[in-house]
């Protein structure tokens, strides 16, 4: 892996925050898509704010407007399209910097498209992050539109500035990219190939964060548990820590940190390493994500996911049986090209014998350049939500299920803030990542209680403070 040096990049900051100087400008950053995309926000953040702009909710009031994209579903897309006709009109009232930046610039048909019929400043991609203010910096100077777009592999981009959202909890990137190419999925396209942080950077982030004050860390990638596989297998890995479950191991010895969860890993990586690790550490969560896609072992071949129902089950129940109290939570895809009935069935089978706390459910969203676009027997509008109905019923049937077991048992949680479902209750997570309200004194925001749960409300449970 190769480190970039970005200093030239950074000293175009110094310049944007010259020309900006006493003008008080402002910005506002619309962030659509993964946690990735979240983090990436944090770092535009991080470098917006050093060239002088203050962050603003309020649209109409910014000099900047920052649209972070995602591609992996029609409707991501159609909200940016929704919104740069939203802002054309702010454009041509007070001449607002309109920058695009995200997953959605790296595909060629749509930044044709911006340029065809929209208006904009700065075009950037998930490959030029860095670039930023140096674009943005051209974009104010020569008065001119610019894109900056590379397609790129294999390089690490370190030291951007990072404003985060959250001061108890932080998301770090731990690896970029992914290899996997499941047949439905734009990622690959355009994020690039796995490229793997050094644990020495990524444990540099994390105890510069304990020792801010942070209790929570997500480490963050399209395939966390392949983290410096690529590397390893090329025989180019020079960091000791060369696998996950070291990773996690390492993170896990950090003061200040008291719980680790990570997002998102791939079935195949769920090597016994990581499974111990995960069983063995205290910090680490014991919910973990384990993407389903699909319960049939005929869908999930033709969506190259390199694993069949049996083995998901497998792997499962072995994780139950070494893993006390584990927890798990899903992607599915309903409607994939040739989905019959039958496969279909194998889904809520899968769904009904796992039990899954959380289930994210898609309907199935062709993407130009995927190989499952061009697939024949393509399923009707129609087919595909009466079987994300279906799948929503059953979620909703299994989740009244599980939060009943919640009543009477006691929570470790790590207090958030006040809630925004009734502000005179505090709020916080299980494990399990589900909301729990609680009253009780604001000094407590930032630090782990023990509370009893009394009540269970479908999307949130209601519980009591068992000791300070
Ligand atoms: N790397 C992660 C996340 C990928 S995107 C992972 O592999 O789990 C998040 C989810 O979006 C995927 O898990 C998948 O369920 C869904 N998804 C991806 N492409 C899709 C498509 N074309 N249509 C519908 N859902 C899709
Ligand atoms: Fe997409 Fe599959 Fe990679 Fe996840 S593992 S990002 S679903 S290609
Ligand atoms: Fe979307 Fe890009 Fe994430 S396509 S899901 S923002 S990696």
């Amino acid at each position: 892996m190769t480190k970039i040096n970005i200093n030239e990049e950074l000293e175009y900051v110094e310049k944007v925050s010259k020309i900006n100087e006493g003008k008080n400008l402002k910005y506002n950053i619309l962030t659509m898509g993964c946690q990735l995309n979240e983090n990436d926000s944090e770092k535009i953040c991080g470098m917006v704010e050093k060239m002088g702009y203050t962050k603003t909710d309020d649209i109409s009031l910014a000099d900047l407007v920052i649209y972070n994209t995602c591609c992996v579903r029609e409707n991501a897309e159609e909200k940016l399209f929704g919104k740069l006709g939203e802002v054309k009109k702010l454009k041509e009232a007070k001449g607002t910097i309109i920058a695009i930046g995200g997953c959605m610039m790296q595909e060629k048909h749509i930044v044709d498209k911006i340029k065809k019929s929209y208006k904009y400043d700065v075009i950037f991609g998930t490959h030029t992050l860095h670039k930023f203010p140096k674009d943005l910096y051209n974009a104010i100077i020569e008065n001119k539109r610019i894109t900056d777009i590379l397609d790129i592999d294999g390089e690490i981009i370190e030291g951007l500035p990072i404003k985060r959202d959250d001061n108890i909890r932080a998301s770090v990137t731990i690896m970029n990219g992914c290899n996997n190419f499941c047949t439905y999925c734009i990622v690959p396209y355009v994020r690039g190939r796995e490229r793997s942080r050094s644990s020495e950077d990524i444990l540099k982030e994390i105890e510069d964060l304990a020792k801010a004050g942070y209790k929570e860390i997500t480490l963050l990638g399209q395939n966390v548990n392949s983290y410096m596989r690529v590397e390893r297998e090329k025989g180019i890995c020079t960091d000791k820590i060369n696998s996950f479950a070291k990773l996690l191991r390492e993170v896990n010895k950090i003061d200040g940190i008291e719980k680790i969860r990570f997002i998102s890993p791939h079935p195949k990586d769920f090597t016994d390493d990581v499974i111990e690790a995960i069983r063995d550490l205290d910090k680490v969560s014991k919910f973990i994500h384990l993407p389903l896609q699909s319960g049939s072992t005929n869908i999930l071949k033709t969506m190259n996911r390199v694993y069949t129902k049996e083995e998901y089950l497998n792997l499962v129940q072995k994780m139950k049986e070494k893993i006390p109290n584990v927890k798990f939570s899903t992607d599915i895809i309903v409607g994939f090209p040739e989905e019959n009935e039958e496969d279909f069935e194998n889904t809520l089978d899968v769904v009904r014998k796992v039990k899954f706390e959380q289930i994210f459910m898609f309907i199935y969203s062709r993407r130009v350049g995927t190989p499952a676009d061009k697939m024949e027997n393509q399923i009707p509008e129609e087919i595909k939500h009466k079987r994300f109905d279906k799948l929503k019923k059953l979620y909703e049937e299994i989740l009244a299920e599980n939060n009943k077991e919640y009543i009477g048992t006691t929570q470790n949680i790590l207090v958030e803030g006040y809630s925004k479902i009734n502000s005179e209750f505090l709020t916080g997570r299980t494990d399990t990542n589900k909301v729990v309200i609680f009253k009780g004194d604001s000094k407590l925001i930032g630090r782990f209680i023990q509370i009893k749960i009394i009540s269970e409300h479908m999307w949130y449970l209601k519980g009591e403070i068992l000791n300070e």
